[in-house]
Protein backbone atom coordinates (compact mmCIF):
# COMPACT_ATOMS: atom_id res chain seq x y z
CA UNK A 1 0.00 0.00 0.00
CA UNK A 2 2.59 2.31 0.99
CA UNK A 3 4.43 1.92 -2.43
CA UNK A 4 1.16 3.17 -4.10
CA UNK A 5 1.81 6.32 -2.01
CA UNK A 6 2.23 9.20 -4.55
CA UNK A 7 4.98 11.98 -4.06
CA UNK A 8 5.49 15.38 -5.39
CA UNK A 9 7.66 15.78 -8.40
CA UNK A 10 10.03 18.01 -7.50
CA UNK A 11 11.32 19.84 -4.43
CA UNK A 12 10.60 22.70 -6.36
CA UNK A 13 6.47 21.80 -6.53
CA UNK A 14 6.66 20.56 -3.07
CA UNK A 15 7.63 23.84 -1.74
CA UNK A 16 5.14 25.48 -3.73
CA UNK A 17 2.11 24.09 -3.04
CA UNK A 18 2.77 24.35 0.75
CA UNK A 19 3.31 28.47 0.29
CA UNK A 20 0.37 27.77 -1.81
CA UNK A 21 -1.63 26.47 0.93
CA UNK A 22 0.13 29.05 3.57
CA UNK A 23 -0.92 31.98 1.00
CA UNK A 24 -4.56 32.83 1.42
CA UNK A 25 -7.38 34.49 2.38
CA UNK A 26 -5.86 34.52 5.62
CA UNK A 27 -2.82 36.73 4.36
CA UNK A 28 -4.96 38.86 1.95
CA UNK A 29 -8.54 39.14 3.47
CA UNK A 30 -7.66 38.98 7.29
CA UNK A 31 -4.21 39.99 8.06
CA UNK A 32 -4.37 43.80 7.25
CA UNK A 33 -8.30 43.89 8.51
CA UNK A 34 -6.52 42.52 12.16
CA UNK A 35 -3.81 44.21 11.41
CA UNK A 36 -6.12 47.36 10.95
CA UNK A 37 -7.83 46.95 13.90
CA UNK A 38 -4.78 46.21 16.17
CA UNK A 39 -2.94 49.30 15.67
CA UNK A 40 -1.34 48.87 12.10
CA UNK A 41 2.93 49.02 12.63
CA UNK A 42 3.15 47.57 16.68
CA UNK A 43 1.11 44.36 15.93
CA UNK A 44 3.14 43.94 12.84
CA UNK A 45 6.04 44.12 14.81
CA UNK A 46 4.60 41.74 17.49
CA UNK A 47 3.44 39.27 14.45
CA UNK A 48 6.88 38.95 13.04
CA UNK A 49 8.18 38.23 16.37
CA UNK A 50 6.19 35.34 17.74
CA UNK A 51 5.95 33.97 13.65
CA UNK A 52 10.01 34.05 14.18
CA UNK A 53 10.25 32.83 18.06
CA UNK A 54 7.45 30.42 18.29
CA UNK A 55 5.65 29.36 15.34
CA UNK A 56 8.48 27.77 13.14
CA UNK A 57 8.01 24.97 15.88
CA UNK A 58 4.76 22.99 15.22
CA UNK A 59 5.40 24.09 11.21
CA UNK A 60 8.33 22.63 11.45
CA UNK A 61 7.01 19.16 13.47
CA UNK A 62 3.93 19.18 11.39
CA UNK A 63 6.06 19.08 8.04
CA UNK A 64 8.55 16.60 10.35
CA UNK A 65 5.82 14.22 11.42
CA UNK A 66 4.58 13.82 8.15
CA UNK A 67 7.72 12.78 6.42
CA UNK A 68 8.82 10.60 9.43
CA UNK A 69 5.87 8.51 9.00
CA UNK A 70 4.86 8.57 5.21
CA UNK A 71 0.97 8.62 6.42
CA UNK A 72 -1.94 10.74 6.35
CA UNK A 73 -2.94 12.59 9.49
CA UNK A 74 -4.84 9.27 11.27
CA UNK A 75 -2.41 7.09 10.18
CA UNK A 76 0.37 9.25 11.42
CA UNK A 77 -0.72 9.53 15.05
CA UNK A 78 -1.31 6.18 15.35
CA UNK A 79 1.95 4.85 14.23
CA UNK A 80 3.15 6.71 16.83
CA UNK A 81 0.67 5.24 19.82
CA UNK A 82 -2.19 3.41 18.54
CA UNK A 83 -3.76 5.41 21.75
CA UNK A 84 -3.25 8.53 19.59
CA UNK A 85 -5.91 7.71 17.10
CA UNK A 86 -8.60 10.40 18.03
CA UNK A 87 -5.31 13.32 17.85
CA UNK A 88 -5.04 12.42 13.95
CA UNK A 89 -8.83 11.92 13.56
CA UNK A 90 -9.34 15.13 15.02
CA UNK A 91 -7.23 17.01 11.87
CA UNK A 92 -9.59 16.01 9.21
CA UNK A 93 -12.68 17.16 11.00
CA UNK A 94 -11.14 20.57 11.55
CA UNK A 95 -10.86 20.74 7.88
CA UNK A 96 -14.11 20.22 6.95
CA UNK A 97 -15.44 22.47 9.40
CA UNK A 98 -12.51 25.40 8.66
CA UNK A 99 -13.76 24.56 4.49
CA UNK A 100 -17.34 24.63 5.74
CA UNK A 101 -16.82 28.66 6.04
CA UNK A 102 -13.54 29.41 4.04
CA UNK A 103 -15.42 28.66 1.10
CA UNK A 104 -18.71 30.62 1.74
CA UNK A 105 -15.93 33.25 1.34
CA UNK A 106 -14.22 31.79 -1.82
CA UNK A 107 -17.77 32.14 -3.06
CA UNK A 108 -17.97 36.02 -2.62
CA UNK A 109 -14.96 36.12 -4.23
CA UNK A 110 -16.06 34.25 -7.32
CA UNK A 111 -19.29 36.96 -7.46
CA UNK A 112 -16.90 40.02 -7.59
CA UNK A 113 -14.91 38.56 -9.91
CA UNK A 114 -18.29 38.59 -12.31
CA UNK A 115 -19.15 41.84 -10.99
CA UNK A 116 -15.85 43.13 -12.56
CA UNK A 117 -16.08 41.84 -15.98
CA UNK A 118 -19.95 42.83 -16.47
CA UNK A 119 -18.45 46.85 -15.00
CA UNK A 120 -21.78 47.27 -13.66
CA UNK A 121 -22.33 50.63 -11.68
CA UNK A 122 -22.78 49.84 -7.98
CA UNK A 123 -23.74 52.94 -5.72
CA UNK A 124 -23.36 51.23 -2.39
CA UNK A 125 -20.63 48.65 -1.70
CA UNK A 126 -21.76 48.09 1.81
CA UNK A 127 -25.32 47.14 0.71
CA UNK A 128 -24.41 45.10 -2.38
CA UNK A 129 -22.65 43.32 0.07
CA UNK A 130 -25.05 42.23 2.61
CA UNK A 131 -27.55 41.95 -0.42
CA UNK A 132 -24.93 39.21 -1.35
CA UNK A 133 -24.96 37.38 1.60
CA UNK A 134 -28.20 37.39 2.41
CA UNK A 135 -29.97 36.24 -0.83
CA UNK A 136 -29.94 32.79 0.06
CA UNK A 137 -30.09 30.59 -3.63
CA UNK A 138 -27.49 32.44 -5.57
CA UNK A 139 -25.44 32.95 -2.10
CA UNK A 140 -25.60 28.76 -1.77
CA UNK A 141 -25.03 28.49 -5.20
CA UNK A 142 -21.25 30.74 -5.26
CA UNK A 143 -20.49 28.33 -2.07
CA UNK A 144 -20.99 25.22 -4.01
CA UNK A 145 -19.20 26.41 -7.26
CA UNK A 146 -16.34 27.39 -4.91
CA UNK A 147 -16.14 23.90 -3.27
CA UNK A 148 -16.67 22.17 -6.61
CA UNK A 149 -13.56 23.70 -8.27
CA UNK A 150 -11.92 23.02 -5.38
CA UNK A 151 -12.75 19.50 -4.71
CA UNK A 152 -12.19 18.94 -8.51
CA UNK A 153 -8.66 19.94 -8.26
CA UNK A 154 -7.76 17.56 -5.37
CA UNK A 155 -9.64 14.79 -6.26
CA UNK A 156 -7.33 14.56 -9.46
CA UNK A 157 -4.74 13.77 -7.15
CA UNK A 158 -0.97 15.41 -6.12
CA UNK A 159 0.72 15.84 -9.43
CA UNK A 160 -2.62 16.13 -12.13
CA UNK A 161 -4.51 18.32 -9.50
CA UNK A 162 -2.57 19.90 -6.75
CA UNK A 163 0.89 20.45 -8.54
CA UNK A 164 -1.22 21.50 -11.22
CA UNK A 165 -3.32 24.36 -9.59
CA UNK A 166 -0.44 25.72 -7.66
CA UNK A 167 1.90 25.70 -10.65
CA UNK A 168 -0.82 27.74 -12.68
CA UNK A 169 -2.54 30.32 -9.89
CA UNK A 170 0.49 30.95 -7.84
CA UNK A 171 3.11 32.46 -10.54
CA UNK A 172 -0.73 34.21 -11.49
CA UNK A 173 -1.52 35.38 -7.98
CA UNK A 174 2.23 36.93 -7.74
CA UNK A 175 1.97 38.71 -11.37
CA UNK A 176 -1.43 40.28 -10.24
CA UNK A 177 -0.35 41.39 -6.88
CA UNK A 178 3.07 43.00 -8.45
CA UNK A 179 1.03 45.43 -10.81
CA UNK A 180 -1.17 46.19 -7.85
CA UNK A 181 1.14 47.28 -5.93
CA UNK A 182 2.68 49.24 -8.77
CA UNK A 183 -0.81 50.97 -9.24
CA UNK A 184 -1.45 51.57 -5.29
CA UNK A 185 1.84 53.03 -4.98
CA UNK A 186 1.05 55.82 -7.44
CA UNK A 187 -2.23 57.18 -5.73
CA UNK A 188 -2.21 60.41 -4.23
CA UNK A 189 -0.93 60.11 -0.38
CA UNK A 190 -0.12 56.29 -0.69
CA UNK A 191 2.81 57.22 1.82
CA UNK A 192 0.15 57.56 4.60
CA UNK A 193 -0.44 53.65 4.40
CA UNK A 194 2.92 53.03 4.43
CA UNK A 195 3.16 54.81 7.79
CA UNK A 196 0.25 52.82 9.24
CA UNK A 197 1.70 49.96 8.13
CA UNK A 198 5.74 50.50 9.11
CA UNK A 199 5.79 53.43 11.99
CA UNK A 200 4.99 51.44 14.79
CA UNK A 201 2.81 53.69 17.75
CA UNK A 202 3.74 51.53 20.49
CA UNK A 203 1.32 53.03 22.96
CA UNK A 204 -1.22 50.82 21.41
CA UNK A 205 0.34 48.06 22.56
CA UNK A 206 -1.40 45.31 24.44
CA UNK A 207 -2.01 41.83 25.90
CA UNK A 208 -4.52 40.85 24.04
CA UNK A 209 -2.50 41.85 20.62
CA UNK A 210 -0.31 38.85 21.26
CA UNK A 211 -3.35 36.54 20.91
CA UNK A 212 -4.82 38.09 18.21
CA UNK A 213 -1.27 37.72 16.36
CA UNK A 214 -0.69 33.97 17.28
CA UNK A 215 -4.25 33.15 16.70
CA UNK A 216 -3.75 35.09 13.20
CA UNK A 217 -0.10 33.01 12.66
CA UNK A 218 -1.29 29.53 13.33
CA UNK A 219 -4.19 29.96 10.77
CA UNK A 220 -1.96 31.88 8.06
CA UNK A 221 0.52 29.28 8.20
CA UNK A 222 -2.02 26.11 7.87
CA UNK A 223 -0.58 25.40 11.52
CA UNK A 224 -2.73 23.00 13.50
CA UNK A 225 -5.48 20.82 10.87
CA UNK A 226 -2.83 18.61 9.55
CA UNK A 227 -2.72 19.82 5.80
CA UNK A 228 0.98 20.62 5.82
CA UNK A 229 1.42 16.59 7.58
CA UNK A 230 0.21 15.65 4.57
CA UNK A 231 1.65 17.66 2.01
CA UNK A 232 5.25 16.77 4.35
CA UNK A 233 4.35 12.80 3.96
CA UNK A 234 4.74 12.98 -0.10
CA UNK A 235 8.06 14.56 0.45
CA UNK A 236 10.39 11.75 -1.34
CA UNK A 237 13.78 12.80 -1.50
CA UNK A 238 15.72 13.46 1.85
CA UNK A 239 15.04 17.09 1.76
CA UNK A 240 16.19 19.54 4.28
CA UNK A 241 12.68 20.53 6.31
CA UNK A 242 13.89 23.17 8.41
CA UNK A 243 14.93 25.07 5.36
CA UNK A 244 11.33 24.18 3.85
CA UNK A 245 9.97 25.74 7.03
CA UNK A 246 11.56 28.91 6.59
CA UNK A 247 11.10 29.26 3.09
CA UNK A 248 7.36 29.22 3.94
CA UNK A 249 7.58 31.44 6.90
CA UNK A 250 9.18 33.78 4.92
CA UNK A 251 7.10 33.71 1.67
CA UNK A 252 3.51 33.90 3.35
CA UNK A 253 4.74 37.31 6.10
CA UNK A 254 6.02 38.60 2.39
CA UNK A 255 3.06 38.18 0.99
CA UNK A 256 0.95 39.11 4.05
CA UNK A 257 3.00 42.29 3.80
CA UNK A 258 2.96 42.80 0.16
CA UNK A 259 -0.65 42.51 0.59
CA UNK A 260 -0.70 45.49 3.54
CA UNK A 261 1.56 47.12 0.73
CA UNK A 262 -1.66 46.69 -1.93
CA UNK A 263 -4.27 47.98 0.66
CA UNK A 264 -3.47 50.40 2.73
CA UNK A 265 -2.22 53.15 0.41
CA UNK A 266 -5.54 53.44 -1.12
CA UNK A 267 -7.17 53.00 1.96
CA UNK A 268 -5.02 56.35 3.15
CA UNK A 269 -5.09 58.09 -0.51
CA UNK A 270 -8.97 57.96 -0.36
CA UNK A 271 -8.95 59.18 3.35
CA UNK A 272 -11.00 55.73 4.57
CA UNK A 273 -10.48 53.79 7.70
CA UNK A 274 -8.18 51.28 7.98
CA UNK A 275 -10.18 49.19 11.16
CA UNK A 276 -13.09 48.79 9.31
CA UNK A 277 -12.85 44.65 9.91
CA UNK A 278 -13.75 41.83 7.43
CA UNK A 279 -15.44 43.91 4.99
CA UNK A 280 -12.30 45.96 4.11
CA UNK A 281 -11.44 43.87 0.82
CA UNK A 282 -15.40 43.47 0.14
CA UNK A 283 -16.70 46.67 0.90
CA UNK A 284 -13.69 49.84 1.77
CA UNK A 285 -11.80 48.35 -1.19
CA UNK A 286 -14.37 48.04 -4.07
CA UNK A 287 -16.04 51.13 -3.37
CA UNK A 288 -12.15 52.88 -3.87
CA UNK A 289 -12.36 50.85 -7.05
CA UNK A 290 -15.39 52.03 -8.54
CA UNK A 291 -14.32 55.28 -8.33
CA UNK A 292 -11.09 55.01 -10.51
CA UNK A 293 -10.86 55.04 -14.11
CA UNK A 294 -10.91 51.30 -15.08
CA UNK A 295 -11.86 50.52 -11.71
CA UNK A 296 -13.57 47.49 -12.83
CA UNK A 297 -10.75 45.91 -14.29
CA UNK A 298 -8.54 46.69 -11.53
CA UNK A 299 -11.63 45.09 -9.18
CA UNK A 300 -11.91 41.97 -11.71
CA UNK A 301 -8.20 41.74 -11.19
CA UNK A 302 -7.88 42.09 -6.87
CA UNK A 303 -10.60 39.19 -7.26
CA UNK A 304 -8.73 36.80 -9.84
CA UNK A 305 -5.55 37.78 -7.35
CA UNK A 306 -8.08 36.81 -4.06
CA UNK A 307 -9.41 33.58 -5.79
CA UNK A 308 -5.89 32.32 -7.14
CA UNK A 309 -5.09 32.12 -3.01
CA UNK A 310 -8.00 31.14 -1.67
CA UNK A 311 -8.31 27.90 -4.04
CA UNK A 312 -4.37 26.81 -3.50
CA UNK A 313 -5.30 27.07 0.11
CA UNK A 314 -8.65 25.16 -0.05
CA UNK A 315 -7.01 22.81 -2.22
CA UNK A 316 -4.71 21.97 1.06
CA UNK A 317 -8.04 22.02 3.15
CA UNK A 318 -9.48 19.27 1.47
CA UNK A 319 -6.58 17.29 0.84
CA UNK A 320 -6.46 16.05 4.31
CA UNK A 321 -10.23 14.27 4.54
CA UNK A 322 -9.36 13.28 1.63
CA UNK A 323 -6.40 11.81 1.84
CA UNK A 324 -7.69 10.31 5.23
CA UNK A 325 -10.53 8.70 4.09
CA UNK A 326 -9.37 7.36 0.91
CA UNK A 327 -6.18 5.74 2.68
CA UNK A 328 -7.76 4.56 5.80
CA UNK A 329 -11.10 2.91 4.23
CA UNK A 330 -9.27 2.00 0.55
CA UNK A 331 -11.35 3.76 -1.53
CA UNK A 332 -10.40 5.43 -4.46
CA UNK A 333 -9.38 9.40 -4.36
CA UNK A 334 -12.85 9.90 -6.64
CA UNK A 335 -14.85 8.17 -4.17
CA UNK A 336 -13.51 10.02 -1.18
CA UNK A 337 -13.47 13.45 -2.80
CA UNK A 338 -17.49 12.95 -3.48
CA UNK A 339 -18.45 12.00 0.27
CA UNK A 340 -16.02 14.94 1.49
CA UNK A 341 -17.79 17.21 -0.99
CA UNK A 342 -21.27 15.50 0.70
CA UNK A 343 -20.04 16.44 3.63
CA UNK A 344 -18.81 19.81 3.36
CA UNK A 345 -22.12 21.45 0.99
CA UNK A 346 -24.17 19.89 3.93
CA UNK A 347 -22.39 22.19 6.82
CA UNK A 348 -21.84 25.29 4.41
CA UNK A 349 -25.17 25.68 3.35
CA UNK A 350 -26.53 26.11 6.71
CA UNK A 351 -23.15 28.30 7.47
CA UNK A 352 -24.14 30.30 4.02
CA UNK A 353 -27.73 30.79 4.94
CA UNK A 354 -26.85 32.07 8.20
CA UNK A 355 -26.25 35.29 6.79
CA UNK A 356 -29.99 35.77 5.96
CA UNK A 357 -32.84 33.14 6.63
CA UNK A 358 -30.98 31.37 9.27
CA UNK A 359 -29.34 33.95 11.03
CA UNK A 360 -31.85 33.11 13.96
CA UNK A 361 -29.97 30.28 14.72
CA UNK A 362 -27.30 30.63 17.19
CA UNK A 363 -24.77 28.08 18.76
CA UNK A 364 -22.74 29.49 21.57
CA UNK A 365 -24.75 33.03 21.06
CA UNK A 366 -22.98 33.20 17.57
CA UNK A 367 -24.50 32.63 13.52
CA UNK A 368 -23.57 29.21 12.13
CA UNK A 369 -20.51 30.81 10.30
CA UNK A 370 -19.19 33.29 13.33
CA UNK A 371 -19.00 29.91 15.40
CA UNK A 372 -17.20 27.86 12.67
CA UNK A 373 -14.88 30.21 12.86
CA UNK A 374 -14.56 30.68 16.05
CA UNK A 375 -14.69 26.47 17.03
CA UNK A 376 -11.67 25.78 14.59
CA UNK A 377 -9.48 29.21 14.86
CA UNK A 378 -9.83 29.59 18.70
CA UNK A 379 -10.48 26.12 19.58
CA UNK A 380 -9.33 23.26 17.15
CA UNK A 381 -6.27 24.94 15.93
CA UNK A 382 -4.35 25.68 18.86
CA UNK A 383 -5.54 21.82 20.81
CA UNK A 384 -4.57 19.94 17.67
CA UNK A 385 -1.25 21.91 17.46
CA UNK A 386 -0.95 21.35 21.31
CA UNK A 387 -1.21 17.64 20.91
CA UNK A 388 1.03 17.82 17.38
CA UNK A 389 4.06 19.31 19.63
CA UNK A 390 3.30 17.30 22.93
CA UNK A 391 3.39 14.30 20.78
CA UNK A 392 6.18 15.03 18.36
CA UNK A 393 8.13 16.16 21.32
CA UNK A 394 7.52 13.33 23.90
CA UNK A 395 6.54 10.45 21.69
CA UNK A 396 8.35 10.47 18.31
CA UNK A 397 10.95 12.73 20.11
CA UNK A 398 11.62 14.86 17.27
CA UNK A 399 14.84 17.09 18.30
CA UNK A 400 16.96 19.55 17.40
CA UNK A 401 20.21 17.91 17.11
CA UNK A 402 18.54 15.83 13.73
CA UNK A 403 18.65 19.05 12.09
CA UNK A 404 20.40 22.23 13.51
CA UNK A 405 23.90 22.36 14.21
CA UNK A 406 24.73 24.33 16.91
CA UNK A 407 23.81 22.62 19.95
CA UNK A 408 22.65 26.04 22.10
CA UNK A 409 19.97 26.44 19.05
CA UNK A 410 19.10 22.90 19.15
CA UNK A 411 18.59 23.06 22.61
CA UNK A 412 16.49 26.10 22.31
CA UNK A 413 14.30 23.81 19.70
CA UNK A 414 13.83 21.37 21.95
CA UNK A 415 12.83 23.06 24.87
CA UNK A 416 10.39 25.52 22.88
CA UNK A 417 8.57 22.12 21.47
CA UNK A 418 8.11 20.46 24.77
CA UNK A 419 7.06 23.06 27.12
CA UNK A 420 7.05 26.64 25.37
CA UNK A 421 4.74 26.25 22.38
CA UNK A 422 2.26 23.85 24.06
CA UNK A 423 1.99 26.67 26.86
CA UNK A 424 1.66 29.59 24.28
CA UNK A 425 -1.13 27.24 22.83
CA UNK A 426 -2.61 26.81 26.01
CA UNK A 427 -2.91 29.92 27.16
CA UNK A 428 -4.16 30.69 22.99
CA UNK A 429 -6.83 28.43 24.34
CA UNK A 430 -8.01 29.28 27.73
CA UNK A 431 -8.05 33.10 26.57
CA UNK A 432 -9.76 32.14 23.30
CA UNK A 433 -12.65 30.59 25.25
CA UNK A 434 -13.98 33.62 27.08
N1 LIG B 1 -3.34 29.36 5.48
C1 LIG B 1 -4.49 29.60 4.69
C2 LIG B 1 -4.78 31.07 4.63
O1 LIG B 1 -3.99 31.86 5.08
C3 LIG B 1 -5.70 28.85 5.13
C4 LIG B 1 -5.44 27.43 5.35
C5 LIG B 1 -5.08 26.51 4.44
C6 LIG B 1 -5.47 26.77 6.58
N2 LIG B 1 -4.88 25.31 5.05
C7 LIG B 1 -5.11 25.44 6.33
C8 LIG B 1 -5.75 27.21 7.84
C9 LIG B 1 -5.00 24.56 7.36
C10 LIG B 1 -5.65 26.31 8.87
C11 LIG B 1 -5.26 25.01 8.64
O2 LIG B 1 -5.78 31.48 4.14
Amino acid sequence: MENNRPSWTSKYTFILAAIGSAVGLGNIWRFPYIMGQNGGAVFLLVYLLLIMTICFIPLFAELAMGKITKKECIGAFESVNPKFKIFGIMNPITGILISSFYFIVGGWIINYILLGFRNLKIANFSEYFVQLTQNSIPACTYTLLFLLICIILTARGIKKGIEFANNILMPLFAVIMIILIIFGLQLPNANLGLEYMFKPDFSKINPQMFLSALGQALFTLSIGMGALLTYGSYIKEDKNIMKSTYTIIFSDTLFALLAGIMIFPAIFSFGLEPNSGAGLVFVTLPHIFSQIPFGHIILAAFFILLFAAAVTSGISILEVPIASLSERLKISRAKAAYWVFLIVAAISIPATLSFGIMSEYKLLNRSIFDFLDFITSNVLMPLNAFFLCIIAGWFLKIRGTMFLKNKFLSNLFDIGLKYIVPFALILLLIIGLK
